[in-house]
């Protein structure tokens, strides 16, 4: 039977996700992880990895469904479709961006542009996985128009899916790149360049914040920096050094 502290866990969960107009998903288990202050709290519980693969691929999939058609901000008017992430639905490690820009709005896949190819590097060159090992996501799945950076209301009408994306994967590591993913994730304002480098928490998620990969294109001597990032993550996830 629930302890009455787990029942009272489930209600807020199932409260935010009703909020959310989620409601319908309600019968899955691993969304029942979703904390409702997540961001905020230090730390939270971890449910067993396969509490999330139960609900496997069906719970992104329903997810998917759900946002297909969403009209929930003003970007749904210049988006071609909805990218709303790719990769192992069971992945240790999930990447997330700041939204899609051209290449990815023609796709719907994330980073398959220039910064895409350059995300692509770090992943398969510098760490040694395949891309399809790793999930991929952006703070808001449709693209902002000249690719600027999402307004606070837009990425407030994305998150509560890309914290069920989160919550059903239930990755160890998340890796936010530049200052838009951290700031709308995790309501860190310090610079990018103060807040790299050092683990923060998302729920009990461990988070590394980088620099992201567009910036990379334009100062390619931050690289050095990501790369110590990537180190950690790696050794975090007990990944061999290269
Ligand atoms: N930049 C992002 O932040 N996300 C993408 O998907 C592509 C470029």
């Amino acid at each position: 039977m629930a302890s009455e502290k787990r029942r009272e866990q489930i209600l807020l969960r199932a409260e935010f996700l009703k909020e959310q107009g989620l409601g319908y998903i309600l019968d899955r288990p691993a969304l029942h992880a979703i904390p409702k202050d997540a961001g905020q709290r230090k730390s939270q519980p971890k449910p067993p990895k396969n509490e999330a693969a139960s609900a496997g691929t069906g719970t992104l999939d329903e997810l998917r469904e759900a946002t297909r058609d969403c009209r929930r901000c003003r970007l749904c008017d210049g988006r071609k479709q909805v990218v709303f992430g790719t990769g192992n639905p069971e992945a240790k490690l999930m990447f997330i961006g700041e939204g899609p820009g051209a290449d990815e709005d023609a796709q719907g896949v994330p980073f398959v542009g220039r910064a895409g190819q350059l995300l692509t590097d770090i992943i398969t060159k510098g760490m040694g996985m395949n891309r399809p090992e790793v999930y991929i996501a952006n703070i808001v799945k449709c693209r902002p128009p000249e690719n600027r950076v999402p307004l606070p209301d837009e990425a407030a009408a994305c998150l509560p899916y890309l914290r069920a994306q989160i919550s059903a994967i239930r990755p160890e590591v998340i890796v936010t790149l530049g200052k838009t993913a951290v700031l709308y994730l995790l309501g860190t304002e310090a610079p990018i360049t103060k807040v790299r480098g050092k683990w923060l928490d998302f729920g009990g998620i461990s988070v590394m914040p980088t620099f992201h990969p567009s910036y990379l294109l334009r100062n390619p001597a931050a690289k050095r920096d990501v790369w110590e990032d990537v180190q950690k993550v790696m050794a975090k996830l007990g990944i061999p050094k290269r």
